[in-house]
């Protein structure tokens, strides 16, 4: 499948059909390459995260469960906010592999009131319900790849307390698969995002889970919640945006090449940083990031 085919602008539904079996085996992989990528992504969706959680109410002293922690940036952004007074993380991710590395980036900053549990967010640990509950329910870029994310949040929920926070930040690409990432118009920020797109959805993730949270809380039975969209505008010669996407584009590579998706090899995503750096910077022009939408609400 070219990426045009599997790149087009997603129907109301944001996939073609049902989410597949597979879409369980994350998209991007868990290669140390991967687990460095996360470290980026967390670096370029830290406000973004942050001002969420700060809005939520995250504070010293609560206990916060965060959903499909992979590297664990967004439970160390979120221990920033509740440590002290006994405040703790406890970070879920099914993930062998990625729960060492977030065990010893923990080890490694010295927090000891972090814990990540190898666990599927199908089945939480039945340790959780030994705990006492929660004060927050956080995640970021996880109810993307769920094939039910209302029923995780429903599942997490047993293990919140009444009035605790549930706040989650999901990607939402229907903007850029329509054409609105850049000015003037990049066709090589086109190609990569429509090839992006096409990886994502043939791995069966919800391309447009951001614009989507507002119903999975409610179908989670959650209250109302406050939504935000928010986008990074970049251009110039510095921003680390064109080294985040080459290094993304790498990382879906070996998934591309499985689901049959070409236009892109590792020959020319070598160059791909400096060729977006060097386009964009001669047009003065400027590259929507991925956009991510952020949603918050209280347990009733
Ligand atoms: C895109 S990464 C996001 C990681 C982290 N939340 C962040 O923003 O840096 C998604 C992570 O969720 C994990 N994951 C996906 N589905 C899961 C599930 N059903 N149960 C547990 N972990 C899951 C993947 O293994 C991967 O590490």
């Amino acid at each position: 499948m070219s990426p045009e085919a599997g790149g087009g602008p997603p129907g109301e539904a944001g996939r073609d059909g049902p989410l597949r079996p597979d879409a369980e085996d994350y998209v991007l992989g868990h290669s140390a390459r991967e687990l460095d990528r996360l470290d980026n992504q967390g670096a370029l969706y830290r406000a973004f995260t942050r001002e969420l959680f700060v809005e939520a109410g995250l504070a010293p002293g609560h206990r916060v469960l965060d959903l499909g922690s992979g590297s664990g940036d967004v439970a160390f952004l979120a221990h920033e906010l509740v440590a002290g007074s006994g405040g703790e993380v406890v970070g879920l991710e099914r993930d062998p592999s990625t729960v060492a590395a977030a065990r010893a980036r923990a080890a490694q900053k010295g927090l000891d009131r972090v814990r990540f549990v190898e666990a599927s967010l199908d089945a939480p640990p039945t340790e959780l319900s030994d705990e006492s509950p929660f004060d927050a329910v956080v995640g970021r870029f996880i109810l993307m790849h769920q094939p039910d994310p209302a029923a995780v949040l429903r599942a997490a929920q047993v293990h919140a307390r009444p009035g605790a926070a549930v706040a989650f930040l999901e990607s939402s690409m229907t903007s850029l698969t329509q054409g609105v990432h850049s000015l003037p118009f990049s066709p090589l920020y086109d190609r990569i995002v429509r090839w992006k797109s096409a990886v994502v959805r043939g791995s069966g993730a919800d391309l447009e889970a951001g614009l989507r949270l507002r119903r999975v809380f409610l179908d989670a039975g959650l209250p109302e919640p406050r939504v935000r969209f928010h986008a990074h505008v970049e251009g110039g010669e510095n921003t680390p945006w064109y080294a985040y996407i080459q290094e993304s584009v790498t990382s879906m590579l070996p998934r591309a090449r499985d689901l049959g998706i070409d236009g892109f090899d590792e020959a020319s995503v070598a160059t791909l940083a400096a060729d977006l750096r060097s386009e964009t910077v001669a047009s003065r022009g400027v590259l929507v990031g991925w956009p991510v939408v952020a949603a918050w609400c209280r347990i009733a």
